[in-house]
């Protein structure tokens, strides 16, 4: 299999934006990831638009090997006025992107699919998980149910507007050392189990194909992961609904074991308010036993966990933040 000699992952979306964040060179322990900021002069020349943040997540990935390059788009944001208006501001044009790959069916995920596929003048192709399309709703901890919530999110109007669904539950190679992982085992005891509904917490469900309502363990979610010359692989995960050392461990094992993780990033759903705190250390010192270089919490990873991050990996750690372009290059 290919090996990516670069990738560059621009943050597109994300609940964050910090316009006062240093350019930063995250090393140590084989990471090695050159972080450029979308800052303070960026977000204060009258001539740009500052880019924004939103409840959601998209990562614009570039590999590149020799003279090539693919372009993916992991996760297209909650809203598609706040992804087309981030690849604007950030000067991505979409007609760069060859794949669009989502991490699972929830809302914060795919709700910007239709204004994507709008701006991209030929059909795209679109890989996930067949159970994306499973009908979803929530139930309260009230009893209080919601109506459909990913209703938006069908096949008929994903392909009559430009997408080409690839619908898969097994590792998807696309070149360029870029593999999607296919559905993740959940392996570990702490993680990927549904969070109990509990005052104002809700619980999901979802429709199975016989008609009855399950408990909803998105098993849809898939994680993106790039192979780098010297470095190591890049593990992207859009929510982490599979754990994000089930999804680190997969990843290995995607690779028989034989490469190192260089870095993690994307959500890591730390930050559910049922999910126990103990969790938290739980999955840093798990990370840290998997020698993973860096881990770079995004979306819905919570404020505790990302202190315990920042605290665990020191000068490894990157903040996230809109805009920002990591960069992860092997040797030349
Ligand atoms: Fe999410």
């Amino acid at each position: 299999m290919f090996q990516a000699d670069q990738v560059e992952i621009r943050l597109l979306v994300d609940n964050w934006v910090d316009m006062l964040l240093p350019d930063h060179h995250a090393h140590g322990h084989g990471c090695e990831i050159d972080v450029e900021r979308w800052g303070l002069v960026e977000h204060f020349d009258p001539k740009l638009l500052p880019p924004q943040a939103e409840n959601g997540i998209s990562l614009l990935v570039r590999a590149t090997r020799g003279r090539t390059t693919t372009t993916i788009l992991f996760d297209a944001g909650l809203t598609g006025s706040v992804l087309v208006h981030n690849l604007a501001a950030l000067g991505e044009p979409p007609s760069a992107i060859d794949h669009l790959v989502l991490s699972h069916g929830h809302p914060d995920h795919y709700g910007g699919i239709y204004d994507l596929l709008a701006s991209v003048d030929r059909p795209l192709p679109v890989i996930t998980h067949e159970d994306a399309f499973l009908p979803r709703f929530a139930m309260m901890g009230s009893g209080r149910a919601s109506g459909f919530y990913n209703a938006r999110l069908n096949q008929g109007d994903v392909e009559g507007s430009g997408g080409r669904l690839v619908l898969t539950r097994e590792p998807l190679d696309l070149g360029w050392g870029v593999r999607t992982s296919g559905e993740i085992p959940r392996s570990t005891p702490y993680e990927g189990t549904p969070e109990p509904s509990g005052p104002g917490a809700p619980g999901l469900y979802q429709v199975q194909r016989d008609g009855h309502f399950v408990v909803d363990q998105v098993t849809d979610e898939q994680a993106l992961v790039i192979d780098v010359r010297d470095r190591g692989l890049v593990v992207l995960t859009g929510c982490g609904h599979a754990g994000a050392v089930n999804t680190a461990t997969w990843a290995s094992s995607l690779f028989d074991g034989k490469r190192p993780i260089a870095c993690l990033i994307g959500g890591c759903h730390l930050g559910f308010p049922t999910t126990p705190t103990e969790n938290i250390d739980t999955t840093v010192a798990a990370l840290q036993e998997l020698e993973v270089g860096s881990v770079i919490p995004m979306h819905c990873s919570g404020l505790a966990a990302v202190s315990a991050f920042r605290v665990a990996f020191g000068e490894r750690f990157v903040q996230p933040s809109v805009g920002s372009l990591l960069r992860i290059a092997s040797d030349g």
